[in-house]
């Protein structure tokens, strides 16, 4: 009997262990040659050290009968963590398995967390790095995403539901995303599309690159699906965190008060003549704006869209005033 249960741990144990290799040590030198951090490294920069609480780490999808290799964690990282003290819930998609693609399992984890978020009032934030409906599981990968649709709809105005895009995205990968309050995208690494190059090649048989199809600089300065573009994952996660000391938890609390120590008091003599007297002439509004913000701390909002606006002024940011 002791035996039984001895064997029971240390199979537990190697699950765990496979779990925590993801796809394996050849794909993530694969990913980080692509100057791409793996899922869990994405996790761990994201939240407060040591705040991470993970949740079904050993869930398997269809796998075999789904005519793929079954992997425990099904190719995603969920749980939950803190950010400057205050509680998020996170997914991480891991490209190095089954390309990130979404399973049954795969969505289910993803599906808990979201639910959580809601019933706690926290927001959730998801890392995306996937190829879209994992297409061994057919018709069952896209009845998985309506799960994920649905729960953005019925989280959208109760929680913050942030989306960092972090690789190549594809289909329902990028469907979910641009449905969240607020997206982030890594300047040449990341992508969103329909579909792939590849697929577009063999289907309509044009040429086009993954950068004109779907890269940050379409998305941001074109469809407006971006707000934010960050030159590699580091500068991305750390933009994330920035983001989230803005934001109330939920829909019936106040954004933090962080105190900047810029007294209400202070004037600045500049403002005087930032106006010009001839209405026709034209002046920087990053003046005013980096001005009267506490700490002239501001996080601008789709600073590359719509640049057909006069000078191509920020429509919108968030900073403080006190
Ligand atoms: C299963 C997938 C996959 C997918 C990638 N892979 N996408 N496996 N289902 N959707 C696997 C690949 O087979 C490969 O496995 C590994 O992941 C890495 O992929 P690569 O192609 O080698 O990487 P890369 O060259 O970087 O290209 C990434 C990609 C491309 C651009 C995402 O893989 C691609 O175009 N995939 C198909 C994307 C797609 O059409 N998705 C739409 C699904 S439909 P191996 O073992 O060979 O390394 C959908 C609709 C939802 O999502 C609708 C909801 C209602």
């Amino acid at each position: 009997m002791v035996e039984i249960r001895h064997s029971n741990i240390l199979e537990l144990f190697e699950l765990r262990e496979r779990a925590l290799a993801g796809g394996g040590e050849k794909r993530i030198d694969i990913q980080h040659q692509r100057g791409k951090l793996t899922a869990r490294e994405r996790i761990h920069l994201l939240l407060d050290e040591g705040s991470f609480e993970e949740i079904d780490i050993l869930k398997v999808g269809r796998g075999e009968s789904a005519g793929s290799d079954s992997h425990p964690g099904d190719g995603v990282i969920t749980g939950h963590g803190t950010i400057n003290g205050r509680e998020v819930f996170v997914f991480s998609q891991d490209f190095t398995v089954i390309g990130g693609s979404l399973g049954e399992g795969h969505s289910q984890k993803i599906c808990k967390i979201m639910d959580l978020a809601q019933q706690v009032g926290s927001p959730v934030i998801g890392l995306n790095d996937s190829g879209g409906a994992r297409i061994q599981e057919g018709v069952d990968s896209l009845a998985a995403y309506g799960e994920i649709f649905h729960r953005n709809v019925h989280a959208s105005g109760v929680i913050p539901q942030i989306s960092c895009i972090m690789g190549p995205c594809a289909g329902g990968a990028v469907y979910s995303p641009s449905i969240t309050d607020f997206v982030f995208m890594v300047d040449q690494t990341s992508h969103m599309f329909v579909t792939g190059p590849n697929v577009v090649k063999t289907v309509i048989h044009k040429d086009i690159t993954a950068e004109e199809l779907g890269g940050a600089t379409a998305h941001a300065s074109r469809s407006g699906v971006a707000q934010f573009v960050y030159p590699n994952d580091i500068l991305c996660l750390r933009a994330v965190r920035q983001l989230i000391n803005y934001l109330p938890s939920n829909n019936k609390q106040k954004a933090p008060i962080l105190d900047l120590n810029d007294p209400p008091e202070r004037t600045d003599p500049t403002l005087d003549y930032l106006v010009p007297p001839n209405p026709n002439q034209s002046y920087d509004m990053n003046v005013l704006i980096y001005s009267i913000l506490d700490g002239a701390e501001f996080l601008e909002v789709q600073p590359q869209f719509a640049a057909n606006r006069p000078g191509g002024q920020p429509a919108g940011g968030a900073g403080r005033s006190s």
